[in-house]
């Protein structure tokens, strides 16, 4: 079994499409721990309805990072729980380079841009009002940068004329439920190398 970490902010329908990948296809994969910055995320409730081990670890003193202590938890928490590959699923905050040192080459993230295009957040909005007509999702490794690590995978949505920013991030999250999954599979599976900034899948 390849186990899995899951860090998840909000809705959780990025763990969703990765549990039902992974029961789909029978993958010898397990997502050992789901944890959460926030008590509110319905990906804890995902995780509960399905039996997944959950957390929610919240950190109070700041908003966009994890304060040192609370970093060393996530970090135990992950380690405890035999995780090898993160997964960064709409985690709402930067990892500093202490937690990435401690995954190297091991923590992805999704990000709902074509990258390095529309780096950081609401990247379907930046998109739509800066009028590129094709925009998408990205599956990348986690560097020190925001939204700057070797990409993975890549899937392209068109950017249509009457959308609209949330009709826009929908039609996104659906191919991000794809190629988010197929990545882990792809890791999972041995199949993915990095060499400086490429990415090679075999
Ligand atoms: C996704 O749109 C992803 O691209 C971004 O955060 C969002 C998470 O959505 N990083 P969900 O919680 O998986 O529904």
């Amino acid at each position: 079994m390849f186990t899995i970490g899951i860090l998840a902010s909000g809705k959780g329908t990025n763990l969703q499409a990765i549990i039902d990948y992974i029961k789909e296809e029978n993958l010898p994969i397990k997502i050992g721990i789901v944890i959460s910055d926030n008590p509110e995320a319905y990906a804890l409730e995902r995780a509960k309805k399905e039996g997944i081990r959950n957390i929610c670890i919240p950190c109070e003193k700041y908003k966009t990072i994890l304060d040192k202590e609370t970093e060393i938890k996530y970090i135990e928490v992950l380690k405890e729980n035999n995780v090898e590959l993160v997964c960064l699923a709409g985690f709402m905050r930067i990892l500093k380079k202490n937690f990435i040192k401690n995954f190297p080459n091991k923590i992805i993230n999704i990000h709902p841009s074509l990258l390095p295009a529309f780096p950081g957040l609401e990247s379907w909005k930046k998109a739509l009002e800066y009028g590129v007509r094709f925009t998408g999702c990205t599956v990348h490794f986690v560097d020190e940068g925001i939204d700057s690590g070797p990409i993975i995978l890549q899937a392209v949505v068109p950017i249509l004329q009457d959308d609209t920013p949330e009709i826009l991030h929908k039609r996104i999250q659906e191919k991000e439920h794809i190629i988010y999954p197929l990545a882990i599979r792809l890791i999972a599976e041995g199949r993915v190398s990095i060499v400086g900034r490429k990415v090679y899948i075999r």
